[in-house]
């Protein structure tokens, strides 16, 4: 039996009605050619990914470097997620604000209708069901992607658990799921010749809270289309975290052993492209210790019968960001895509098949650069897209830590913010307590990156590194941080963290060489935890005493370390009227705990 049926075909792909029912509509609006309902094979993806390479949307690499694995490129103005064009349709405006795009819900589904009537015309429409997080989740979080893409279903395999699986266990309970509709939004007319890479000018990611619905148009870039991802499993899991009392955040998790053999799990959010899928793979460059992945992206994250806070991952791979991944900043991850079964966008593909970014070992003599240009190691222009990714299955992971596959997920002990800062923030420091702990997650700055279209370098505010991703009113989300804090036993709550890897010297270099060495810095968390290291107090927070941070064997000198982690109060003066400006923006909204804070740290540098 095909799992390909024409439309004018009965026999029943699922008992299901709702998703019978929401396919069936989805068709009748954008008129594919045929519904291919995904059931997860081998042989499935044999299909795909062949007929992708037929269409030229993939290159099949060299097996024998990179077995069962493809390049892409993309259209070179589809390249990143779309801030400007991504709204929050929920009912009521105010449930948006302030930090969301809103249009009011039926307004928004008409102009979509008008976008997706017709628009899968001359292609396939997949139908992917799919669970973010376990299958075997005290309750699975179901979704079903209709879309008109084969890259878009491809790359749902890798990163979501999906197909016939999943389906069936949606059967079995009837459940409820995630609406999620995607159209490249470029039909085609008979005999029209398609392009590699299929997107409309025209793009809307659209997430409305209530009905848990996501509906996405124009664009076949991973955060806009890839719906299990951002979509789902941070906006939309974020209004269901609001209603449900449990936190879904952009944060990575790893596992951290001790050479005592002491376990701690921490997680950390970074703004994109600030360092989490590096800093959850890190290879520790201090004797004995011992770092595992649980996940890179995101962690649901809920308050356990004990008291603690559990996180999963709800990924089933890993997106990353390709530029300067190579074997010293993040070896696991090239042996992760080293093991094949993966998808690389807007990388650079070489002569013998394989593919090449910036900061890669090794570069070839010539490749082909992810516009399609002749490059060479002399060109004056880049052979990868700065926000180029792979897209790898997490599984593959030589270093993944086995409570990935518990659905209870791991304890958490410590909580890292962080951001891109070239000056002003400290290398490390802990805050006081949760409530001054949200207050640090919700001030969180960072240089903007190419991980979302618009200007680079700019400091921005991005609350929790959760600014384009919340999916209900940014205050209300404070709020519900501070719940949290209130709701439960703080002795048995994560303690919270602010890191900064990114100070620069006054050359411009960086202070504190990153990588593997941010393993001396969790080292310098966990004893905090154990109560084993010094910190002396500033108006900040705690920072490091000296002597206190190790760096046995570090090539720093003491005058950069000490610029490193320097609190020099005059910055932070300067910083004040930035965070009362931001914090303004929230109104009424704000809690008022955070006004407090701030108030708390202002006459803390008084007295500096
Ligand atoms: P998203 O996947 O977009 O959410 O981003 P991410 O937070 O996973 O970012 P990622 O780990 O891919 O890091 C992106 C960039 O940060 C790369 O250019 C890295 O080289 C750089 N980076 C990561 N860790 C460090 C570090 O410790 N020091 C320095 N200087 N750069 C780092
Ligand atoms: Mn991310
Ligand atoms: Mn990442």
């Amino acid at each position: 039996m095909t799992a390909t049926q024409d439309r004018a075909t009965s026999s029943s792909p699922t008992t299901h009605q709702g998703v019978l029912d929401f396919v069936a509509e989805v068709a009748a609006l954008t008129q594919p050619d045929r519904v291919h309902w995904c059931t997860g094979s081998d042989e499935e993806w044999g299909e795909i990914t062949d007929a992708l390479v037929a269409t030229g949307t993939f290159t099949r690499l060299d097996p024998a470097l990179k077995p069962n694995s493809f390049h892409a490129a993309s259209d070179p103005t589809d390249v990143a997620r779309v801030e400007d064009r991504t709204y929050i349709c929920s009912v009521a405006e105010r449930d948006a604000g302030p930090t969301n795009n809103w249009m009011d819900p039926r307004e928004m589904k008409d102009i979509m209708r008008g976008l997706y009537a017709g628009s899968m015309r001359g292609r396939t429409m997949y139908v992917i069901p799919f669970v973010m997080g376990h299958l075997d989740a005290e309750k699975p979080m179901f979704g079903v992607e209709v879309t008109d893409s084969a890259y878009v279903t491809a790359s749902m395999r890798v990163m979501a658990r999906m197909g016939t699986d999943v389906l069936r266990r949606m059967e079995e309970t009837g459940a409820e799921f995630v609406h999620a509709v995607h159209s490249v939004g470029h039909p085609l007319e008979a005999g029209q010749d398609d392009v590699a890479w299929p997107c409309n000018d025209t793009k809307y990611i659209v997430q409305f809270p209530e009905e848990r619905a996501i509906w996405s148009y124009g664009s076949g870039y991973g955060g806009n289309a890839l719906l299990g991802k951002k979509c789902y499993a941070l906006r939309i899991a974020s209004a269901m975290a609001r209603d449900e009392g449990w936190l879904a955040e952009h944060m990575l998790i790893l596992k951290l052993t001790s050479p005592q053999g002491s376990v701690k799990y921490v997680a950390a959010a970074f703004p994109s492209a600030c360092g989490k899928t590096n800093l959850a793979m890190l290879e520790p460059t201090i004797p004995g210790w011992k770092v595992e992945t649980l996940g890179d992206d995101i962690a649901w994250m809920r308050i356990g019968d004990d008291g603690r806070l559990w996180a999963v991952n709800p990924e089933f791979g890993f997106f990353g960001v390709a530029p300067g991944t190579n074997r010293h900043t993040n070896p696991h991850a090239m042996r992760t895509i080293d093991k094949g079964n993966s998808v690389f966008t807007n990388v650079a593909l070489t002569e013998d098949g394989d593919v090449w970014w910036e900061g890669l070992e090794n570069p070839p003599a010539r490749a082909t650069s992810w516009k399609g240009e002749e490059w060479t190691p002399e060109s004056d222009f880049p052979s990868s897209h700065p926000n180029s990714r792979y897209c790898t299955p997490i599984k593959q992971c030589d270093i993944l830590a086995p409570e990935y596959d518990d659905p209870r997920g791991v304890p958490i002990d410590a909580i890292l913010f962080g951001g891109r800062r070239k000056t002003t923030v400290p290398l490390v420091f802990e805050a006081r307590d949760w409530a001054h702990g949200t207050f640090l997650g919700a001030t969180l700055s960072s240089e903007t990156t190419a991980a979302a279209t618009g200007a680079v370098g700019v400091v921005r505010r991005d609350p929790m590194a959760m600014l384009p991703f919340i999916g209900y009113n940014a205050g209300d989300y404070l709020g519900h941080w501070i719940d949290v804090g209130k709701q439960n036993d703080a002795a048995k709550l994560p303690r919270i963290f602010y890191v900064n890897w990114f100070r620069r010297d006054d050359e411009g270099g960086f202070l504190w060489p990153g990588f593997g060495e941010n393993s001396r810095v969790l080292k310098w968390v966990v004893e905090r935890i154990e109560g084993t290291a010094a910190a002396e107090e500033t108006p900040i927070g705690h920072v490091p005493a000296p002597g206190s941070l190790d760096v046995d064997g570090l090539d720093l000198t003491d005058d950069d370390l000490a610029r490193a982690l320097a609190v020099d109060p005059d910055e932070w003066r300067a910083e004040v009227p930035q965070i009362q400006e931001w914090f303004e923006k929230f109104g009424d909204d704000l809690p008022a705990v955070l006004w407090t804070e701030l108030d708390t740290l202002k006459a803390r540098l008084d007295d500096a």
